[in-house]
């Protein structure tokens, strides 16, 4: 991975890290515990929980291989991982360990882990193969790896709204991160070019309903989209979110703004 392209990466998380934990974006730890639950990890299991950010895998994996097992946690941003492990603490919880590390080029010499992990990471990947080809060289044979990433539908109409908004102010909008892996057939193909057999892919829905205009604006804040907002300087920020909420008020219903997470979660296993 090119040193400009981690930094970018490790520059916007290491500057949304405080705020990241917040409960408009509840749909990390609940893909977190799903996560954890379709893996079926056991007691005394090693896991490898690659982007680890604020620990959201980290946290419900250490849980589930309790007792005796040990989760390596890993991620550019070290602020992410600060959070990560003060999350950790909070949890009562020991087992495990955080490391600054790029998951393209990993330190780790052996086939270690019985499990790896990888929740909204993958997509940041420049080379993704490179990542997965990786990761399968540090799996035990038997070994299982399940990765999420967001369906194509995910953060619709609201992500849609928000960049057309954007491109009112000249704003140029690259492909975002999340958006280059969102086909089912896709990963299934990557999982098969990286060696990773009996490939299983499911799709659920992750999303609820936000209470209102404002709690979009705190995920806009706290993650990706943060990046395409500072293009703009502070008082076109300011008129930009006035004229953008005002046409998020009109998805409100009854139950509140619906925030759609839809969410694959892909699955492969290292077989020798
Ligand atoms: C959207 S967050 C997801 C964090 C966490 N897995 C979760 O579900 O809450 C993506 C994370 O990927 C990390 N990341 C991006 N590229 C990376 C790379 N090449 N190596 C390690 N971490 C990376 C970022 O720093 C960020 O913390």
């Amino acid at each position: 991975m090119s040193d400009q392209a981690k930094q970018q990466i490790t520059a916007i998380f290491n500057k949304i890290a405080d705020r990241y934990d917040n409960a408009s974006m509840r749909y990390f730890p609940f893909v977190g515990d799903r996560l954890v639950e379709l893996l079926q990890l056991r007691p005394g299991e090693k896991v490898l929980d690659v982007a680890a950010g604020t620990g959201a895998v980290t946290i419900a994996a250490a849980q589930a291989i309790a007792p005796g097992g040990r989760v390596q946690a890993i991620d550019l941003s070290e602020k992410m991982l600060d959070k990560a492990w003060h999350n950790l603490q909070r949890a009562g919880l020991e087992n495990a360990d955080f490391h600054v590390m790029d998951a393209e080029s990993l330190d780790f010499r052996g086939t270690d882990f019985d499990a790896i992990t990888c929740s909204f990471g993958i997509f940041f990947l420049p080379d993704m193969q490179a990542g997965l080809r990786e990761w399968h060289r540090v799996l035990k044979p038997g070994g299982r790896l399940l990765f999420t990433t967001f369906s194509e539908n995910a953060f619709q109409p609201l992500a849609d709204q928000f960049r057309q908004a954007l491109q009112d102010y000249g704003v140029e909008i690259p492909q975002q991160a999340w958006m280059r892996l969102t086909s089912q057939q896709e990963c299934l193909d990557l999982l098969h070019d990286c060696g990773f057999q009996d490939p299983q892919l499911v799709t659920e829905q992750m999303g609820y309903h936000l209470n209102g205009p404002d709690d979009w604006w705190e995920i806009i804040m706290s993650s990706g989209f943060r990046g395409l907002l500072d293009q703009l300087t502070p008082e076109q920020q300011g008129r930009l979110r006035l004229a953008h909420l005002d046409d998020v008020k009109k998805l409100m219903t009854n139950k509140g703004l619906w925030l759609d997470v839809e969410t694959l979660f892909v699955s492969g296993t290292r077989v020798t």
